[in-house]
């Protein structure tokens, strides 16, 4: 079984290649999935990388998973420009269960955190899932032969994702989430949004919730590009992994 999360599908994607490879299940942690496996039958977990820590979805989704009988635990990362601390902080969460991640991977792909990172050239961002690509081939291989230990081009440790958790508690707050007149109504936003943050009154969406998971979801689907963060996402493009869909 490989559990994931995707806001934008590069997470879906990755963990959709290597089901198809090692003829494994994908299964989104939407879902509240029951994690149940048989004998020998590795867990996959593959997570965005949020503010150097995991999004908080996923920490709460690890902490309460009960202590997995696989023989074979392996974390991969879907990063834009630092994993951080992230691998560490799950690490440290399956510690405390007794049972550590066996190996610990990354791969960088389009970084959605559109505040800060333009995405807005479409060569570029094609070049970057090209690499990406290429990545997850090797992925895959030491997947196969269950291979141990520290895989990552770049990681911190666990101080540096505590670290990175206080700038996204602070960056999470839906009050910097704004909608244009560009909007249509569609709806699409509430409907997508993994969290039931947003509400639609009188055609417009609302964030009905102080926090959300701020996986930027809302701002990459929206038809109409109705969505913004702050004064830089207009300018940075939105983005949705090419491959699959979310
Ligand atoms: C709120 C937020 C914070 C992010 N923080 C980081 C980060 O600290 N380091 C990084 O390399 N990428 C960061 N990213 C980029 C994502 O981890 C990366 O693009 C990931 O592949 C997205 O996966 P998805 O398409 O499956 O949602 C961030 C993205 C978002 C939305
Ligand atoms: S997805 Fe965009 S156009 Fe549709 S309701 Fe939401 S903001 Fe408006
Ligand atoms: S409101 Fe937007 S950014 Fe926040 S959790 Fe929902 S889809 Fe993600």
């Amino acid at each position: 079984m490989i559990l994931y999360f995707s806001a934008t599908g590069n997470c879906k994607y990755v963990t959709e290649r290597i089901a198809t490879a090692t003829n494994d299940k994908a299964v989104s942690i939407e879902t509240n999935p029951t994690v149940s496996l048989s004998a020998d039958e590795p867990l996959g977990i593959v997570t965005p990388t949020y503010y150097w820590t995991l999004p908080i979805n996923v920490m709460e989704f690890l902490a309460a998973l009960p202590c997995p009988t696989s023989s074979y635990l392996y974390y991969v990362g879907t990063f834009g420009t630092s994993t951080g601390g992230a691998s560490a902080v799950a690490n440290s969460i399956m510690k405390k269960k007794g049972h550590p991640f066996d190996a610990l991977f990354d791969i960088r792909m389009p970084d959605t955190w559109t505040p800060k990172f333009d995405l807005s050239d479409p060569a570029k961002v094609e070049e970057t899932n090209r690499r990406a690509d290429q990545e997850i081939d090797e992925l895959i291989e030491q997947i196969k032969q269950r291979v141990r230990g520290i895989h990552m081009d770049f990681h911190l440790p666990k101080i540096a994702g505590l670290i990175g958790g206080r700038s996204y508690e602070k960056k999470r707050r839906t009050k910097y989430l704004t909608v244009s007149e560009a909007c249509i109504g569609c709806g699409l936003c509430a409907k997508k949004c993994p969290t039931q943050a947003i509400e639609m009154k009188q055609q417009k969406p609302v964030w009905a919730k102080e926090k959300c998971l701020m996986c930027l979801r809302c701002l990459h689907h929206c038809p109409k590009f109705a969505i913004q963060y702050g004064k830089n996402t207009a300018k940075h493009g939105q983005y949705r992994n090419p491959h699959v869909t979310v």
